[in-house]
């Protein structure tokens, strides 16, 4: 009896476990209404769900950006001015720097609107509106019918209603499946195309504590950069013109002047990436233990190699500045992910919640009939596509990590199609494309560098795929090279040699080649890089690939199910869709908390706390001389709190991932109290499994924003077309 007790207790403990907490969550705008509304303004919130989204007035919504398509930002004046993070305008700042002229290490200030600078092939994009269009999409669409003809006609439809919607308009519309394509929601864009670089921090703000910091709580990093929206004269997006006009938005966010304090209500709005929370144990089990450490592994050798190369050489260092963050983030983003699951014991939690999941169904002979056997089908369907994904992590990671044999593979369409017989003056945009590609990829491209990367990927590869599922080219490789046992020089002689050779790790070659392409492809086909890129291509291609895509099908459908099944049968929950690039809500609290045993972190962190981390001596670390005489003059002006202390950033329990950088964190009133930069180590895992308590995001406090732009910059001019609340 005890023990029934006992289980039924537990059961019982681990459903609400696995269900919704106050702060978890991703909430689509438009449900606000019906799911969230009276729960948030419980928790704190001042206004109604039709302020944060509406399609009958100006709301929140119409200052929030997609920007460039993976981060967020906001608009904060009327004059279209945008705030995002420093390292979601990164790429921007990179571009526009030189050895001589380095606005990575220096920071950029415009000031006044002829200095901002323009920045080809930039969007910023707005929400026009959403649409629930599950009945549209899947009328028609039975179970019955297989999964490949199911996406082929879901497709179609897709494409139909997109077009309908925008018709005579120059709005863009794209439709994304929600809970694994049981519902569709259509969002309707508009995308502006001339958006200029306003002004960024220096590294030592911006990228304060660098890789060391990054993914990490406490935090002191200034991350922002400040851009602004142009559009034509009838304020309507367009390409880059001086005749073009600061873009005119619906709303601007006002931003508050007020002190943050603890357990204040907070939301994030923006376009959170990807989530999987809704995945079984056997999925967890793939990503935990097999997928995301073979990737952890293959990027840590490739990071070694450009680190010190870096280190070697100022122009490698601006190079591969970009290249090499992003790189690391995700690295280190795995390996948090890992020990934030094995921490929450994510698998059995799973399969606890799988057990009594499956209890409900043989409690129901109708739900047995049709939920009977997922568990049995996801465990078959993942023990096949776990080698496949393997196969497939390999081949993106450590194959086409490789930038020599990456940038080959951009001309496979090429010189297909010449082999096809197709004459160069068809081929000319595919011809102008590659000519524009080439000066971008060898501007950030040192060969000397690769040349190291790719004999270490290519052994990385060797040593941890099965010689059967190799591509051609290693059996040759060996044949050629072989140096004993020493499978390291063998792939450094291959290599040496192929990239004394190829015209794809030289400018001047493959500019010769590119000038007459008609007469010298089928040099390119004899090129040494081009035959091992196509060797692994091939094999990926025909080996790889479709048995990875039918698999994969198989995967999707099954979770589908599975995800229908779980809201059918726990159905006293809400239930918010996984991330998918989606304009969202989340909210949750200001709050620090517990990393580990005793030790607790607050939080908000502060100017003091930055000194305590220079290092002079160490990149990262660096304090700008400028930013310490502030400091030790305390002159903070009016973005010192009340004890008289410059704020940083703060923490809060949000649910946010990956593309919610430059996400706006408002108060309750709907006012901006900081941008959304990062998360805490500890809760890397909430892209799988959430907890409350360990779960924060990392957001640069406005204060800080506002000093650094007027104190430390001395662009203070700027803050005029802010809307400041005291
Ligand atoms: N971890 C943050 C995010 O996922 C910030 C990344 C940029 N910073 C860096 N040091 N790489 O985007
Ligand atoms: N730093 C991430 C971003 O760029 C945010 C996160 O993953 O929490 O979107």
């Amino acid at each position: 009896m005890i023990k029934k007790i006992t289980s039924i207790i537990v059961t019982f403990s681990i459903l609400i476990n696995i269900s919704l907490r106050a702060d978890e969550g991703m909430w689509l705008p438009l449900l606000l209404k019906q799911l969230n509304e009276s729960d948030m303004q419980k928790n704190g919130l001042k206004l109604s769900a039709e302020d944060i989204y509406s399609i009958n007035k100006s709301s929140l919504k119409d200052a929030i950006v997609h920007f460039n398509g993976g981060c967020t930002a906001e608009i904060i004046s009327d004059k279209g001015l945008l705030l995002t993070n420093h390292h979601c305008g990164y790429g921007q700042i990179q571009a526009h720097s030189t050895v001589q002229n380095d606005l990575l290490t220096n920071g950029f200030w415009a000031m006044n609107a002829s200095q901002e600078l323009p920045n080809p092939g930039l969007t910023a994009t707005l929400i026009v509106r959403m649409e629930d269009v599950t009945a549209k999409v899947l009328a028609g669409v039975s179970d019955e019918v297989n999964e490949t003809e199911r996406e082929k006609k879901i497709n179609e439809t897709i494409n139909a209603i997109q077009k309908e919607a925008v018709k005579g308009t120059h709005y863009g519309a794209y439709i994304r499946p929600f809970f694994y394509g049981n519902e569709y929601y259509m969002f309707i864009t508009e995308t502006f195309r001339d958006v200029r670089l306003v002004g960024a921090p220096p590294s030592s703000i911006g990228k304060f504590g660098g890789d060391t910091d990054n993914w990490i709580w406490p935090r002191h990093t200034g991350d922002f950069s400040i851009f602004r929206i142009y559009a034509n004269k009838d304020n309507n997006p367009a390409d880059y013109s001086p005749d073009n006009v600061p873009y005119k938005p619906k709303h601007h966010l006002p931003i508050s002047m007020k002190d943050i304090e603890k357990g204040d209500f907070t939301m994030v709005y923006g376009f959170p990436g990807r989530t999987s929370e809704y995945l079984s144990s056997y999925a967890v089990d793939m990503i935990m233990n097999e997928s995301d450490p073979a990737k952890v592994k293959i990027r840590e050798t490739r990071l070694a190699i450009m680190d010190m190369e870096m280190k070697k050489s100022d122009s490698v260092r601006i190079q591969y500045a970009s290249k090499y963050a992003s790189l690391a983030n995700y690295y280190k983003k795995w390996i948090g992910e890992i020990n934030g699951l094995k921490k929450l014991d994510a698998i059995n939690k799973k399969k606890q919640f799988e057990q009594n999941f499956l209890s409900k169904v043989n409690a129901d002979n109708n739900a047995k009939n049709k939920y009977g056997k997922l568990f049995n089908d996801l465990e078959k369907a993942y023990t096949q596509f776990n080698p496949l994904n393997k196969q497939r992590d390999y081949y993106i990671e450590a194959i086409l990590g490789i930038e020599s044999v990456f940038y080959a593979y951009t001309y496979v369409n090429l010189i297909d199609s010449l082999n096809k017989g197709k004459k160069p003056e068809e081929l000319q945009k595919d011809i102008e494309r590659l000519q524009t590609a080439k000066k971008q990829f060898f501007k950030d491209y040192d060969s000397k560098t690769d040349e190291k990367v790719c004999a270490a990927l290519l052994k990385i590869y060797y040593d941890n795929i099965d010689k059967t599922q190799q591509p051609d080219v290693f059996r040759e490789i060996e044949k050629k090279y072989r140096c004993g046992n020493n499978t390291t020089l063998m792939f450094e002689k291959y290599v040496a040699d192929i990239y004394k050779k190829s015209i794809f790790v030289s400018e001047t070659d493959i500019t010769k080649v590119l000038s007459n392409i008609a007469k010298n492809y089928k040099k390119v086909q004899k090129d040494p890089v081009y035959k091992l890129m196509l060797s692994c291509y091939t094999k990926f291609v025909q080996d790889i690939r479709p048995q990875y895509n039918k698999l994969e099908a198989e995967v999707n459908n099954l979770n589908r199910i599975y995800m229908k099944a779980i809201k059918e049968l726990v159905s006293d929950k809400k239930y918010y869709p996984d991330a998918n690039g989606t304009l969202r809500v989340a909210y949750g609290k200001v709050d620090g908390y517990f990393p580990r045993d005793a030790v607790f972190y607050n939080y908000y962190t502060t100017l003091d706390g930055l000194m305590e981390k220079e290092n002079p001596v160490v990149d990262e670390f660096i304090v700008s001389p400028k930013l310490k005489e502030l400091y030790q003059k305390k002159d903070y002006g009016q973005y010192a709190d009340k004890n008289n202390e410059l704020r940083i950033a703060f923490c809060a329990s949000n649910h946010t991932t990956g593309g919610n950088s430059g996400s706006p964190v408002l108060n309750g009133e709907g006012q901006l109290i900081g941008t959304n930069f990062d998360r805490n180590w500890e809760g890397t895992m909430s892209d799988i499994m959430y907890n409350p308590d360990q779960v924060r995001n990392i957001i640069l406090d406005v204060h800080y924003t506002l000093f650094v732009i007027d104190k430390f910059a001395g662009a203070g001019y700027l803050l005029n077309e802010m809307t400041l609340v005291k």
